[in-house]
Formats: structure tokens, sequence, C-alpha cells
């Protein structure tokens, strides 16, 4: 696959695909398009021109997504196949399967599932060398970071030519070296979420007061100092000092929250159902968005 003229194939149209489709196209990648949802895949041409005009960047990129009917026409094609179906194993297991058999044999499989090992999603298949996963970040054409995550099958061949096309087309991809669960990036989000809803479950503070803490102290610092080298900014005495001190005090269950479960259970989902932690007219959901989007283009002007 050569990072000039590679082919890329899409399949799921919705919040993620549309944007990775639109990261190729943007480079100059023809790029097949596939959903099973004929609304989604109607719209993801207009949706990317949407995003292409709010960013300030020519729109007209987005005539090189072909949305395409049929799956084996969307990707028989393709050099690089990137699944974007929900967050379910045996949906991705089963699509994998006839994608498969669809792909030109040496078309690198990718799934960007968010949490689940690449190992259970692709060890049905017969042609496992050329699988991993392409984990992207919401907005996807925004946000740099892919982790590309090999199993014990993957070949060197496909996770190399997979990080250097990701590197041609602008993102930051790194090399997730074990297929653990959640890779690198959500297993170091999710540990903060867990103490956050812990915190607030424990009525140490409402869900508002999270969010100042995090967005007026740590938050912008991460932006420019990982965790890392943030330790070594204040030295790994005080660190192991404030570990010895904390840690036991740290949530730590092995399960979801009750209080989550409760939310979920009474439809508080968060915008999609208008409430969630906090209420959600559809005017403040459209300001925080649209703040995202304008605070986050930085990382595109200045990469890390
Ligand atoms: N939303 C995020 O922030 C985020 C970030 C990183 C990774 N992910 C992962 O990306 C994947 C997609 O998430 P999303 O947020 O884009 O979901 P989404 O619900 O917005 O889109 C999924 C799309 O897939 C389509 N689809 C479902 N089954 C299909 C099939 N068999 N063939 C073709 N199309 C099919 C649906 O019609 C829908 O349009 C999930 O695995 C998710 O965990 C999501």
């Amino acid at each position: 696959m050569s990072p000039s003229d590679a082919r890329v194939a899409v399949v799921g149209a919705g919040l993620m695909g549309h944007g990775i489709a639109q990261v190729f196209a943007r480079a100059g990648h023809e790029v097949r398009l596939f959903d099973l949802d004929p609304d989604a895949l109607g719209g993801a041409r207009d949706r990317i021109a949407e995003n292409l005009t709010a960013l300030g960047l020519d729109p007209s990129a987005a005539d090189r997504v072909q949305p395409v009917a049929d799956l084996a026409g969307a990707v028989g094609e393709a050099n690089l196949v990137i699944e974007c179906v929900r967050e379910d194993l045996s949906a991705k297991q089963r699509l994998f399967a006839e994608i498969e058999r669809h792909a030109k044999p040496d078309a690198v499989l990718a799934t960007n599932t968010s949490v689940i090992p690449i190992t259970r999603i692709m060890g049905g298949l017969a042609s496992r060398e050329r699988a991993l996963g392409t984990h992207w970040w919401n907005p996807p054409y925004i946000v740099p970071l892919v982790e590309v995550i090999g199993t014990e099958w993957t070949s060197g061949a496909a996770l190399d030519a997979t990080m250097e096309l990701l590197r041609a087309v602008g993102k930051v991809p790194v090399h997730v070296r074990r297929d653990v669960p959640g890779f690198i990036g959500n297993r170091l989000q999710h540990a903060l979420w867990r103490e956050a809803i812990a915190l607030v479950e424990d009525g140490v503070c409402d869900p508002a007061t999270i969010d100042l803490v995090v967005k007026s102290s740590f938050g912008p610092r991460l932006a420019v100092l990982g965790p890392m080298e943030n330790a070594d900014l204040v030295g790994l005495d005080l660190a192991l000092a404030v570990h010895r001190t904390l840690f036991p005090h740290l949530a730590n269950a092995g399960a979801p929250s009750p209080y989550l479960e409760r939310l979920v259970a009474e439809q508080r989902l968060g915008m999609k159902t208008g409430a969630g932690f906090y209420e959600w007219s559809a005017e403040r959901q459209q300001e925080v968005k649209s703040r995202l989007i304008r605070r986050l283009s930085y990382a595109e002007a200045e990469p890390v």
C-alpha cells in the first residue's frame, strides 16, 4: 500500500466513519463509503462538506468520497478498509468475515473499535496477518492521534504501511505494542472518568465542579505536558509520596458505578436524550460542540 495512491474504504458512515473518510479525502485519496442505513450514507458527503466549511477549508474535497450502496463494491478495490460500525463484538466479527471475502488479498483490514481487543474481533479470519486496529479520536478530522494496534498475527508490513499512510495524511499514529482492552488512550481516560463519577456518587462535589476543576487546572496543562513529563517536572519523589498517601483511597471498582447504571436505566444518556449528568437543550449542545471544534483546531495548526 503506497501512501501516495492508496484507495481507502470506510464501512459505517456515522460520527466516526464520515470524519475518517474526510481525512483521507482531504489528503487527496479516493474514498468509498458504505453504510447499511441509506440516510447515513446519503448524507455523509454533505456532512463532510459542512465540516470542511466550518473549518474554513475547501469543501470540494468531499467530492472524493463516493457513497457505495453495497459492501462488495465499497471494499473491492481498496488497499485499506476501516470498519466504523457500532461497538458490538459479534456485529464486527460478522462484518469482517464478509469484508474478508470481498477485499483484495493484500488489503489491510482495520477496526476502529474503542476498547474491544483486536484479537477478539479478528481471531476468526483466515488472513489475520493483515488485520489490525486503528483507533481514531472524535472528531477524527481534528484530533491528531490514531492508535495502531496489532495482534500476535499482524505482519510488520501491515503495521508499517498503515502507520506510514496515517502519517502521510497528517495524523499522529502510535503503535500499541500489546492488544490490551482500551489500548492506551481510553485506559487513561476512563481511569479518570471512574474517579470523577465516584467523587460525585460519594457526595464530594457535583458534576459541574468536576468539569471546572479539570478545565481550570491540569486539563489545559495536559495538552502541553503529558503525565510522564509532568511527573518528571514535579519530581518522582513527590509522585511517590503522593501515591503512598492517595492510592488506598482512589476508586478501584472492577465494574461500572451503580450511579452510572441508574442514569442509563432512566434514559439519561447525555446529549442524545437531552439529559445525562447535565440537562442539554439543543442550543446548549450546539454551543458546546462549536466551542470544541474552535478550541481543538489548534491541534492541526501546532502538532505535538
Ligand atoms: N464516537 C466516538 O467518540 C468514538 C471514538 C473512537 C472510536 N469509536 C468507535 O467507532 C465505531 C463507530 O462509532 P460511531 O460513534 O461512529 O457510531 P455511529 O452510531 O455514529 O455510526 C455507526 C454507523 O454504522 C452503521 N452500521 C451499523 N452496522 C453496519 C453494518 N453491518 N454495515 C455497515 N454499516 C453499519 C450505522 O448505520 C451507523 O451509521 C464504534 O466501534 C465506536 O466504539 C467511537
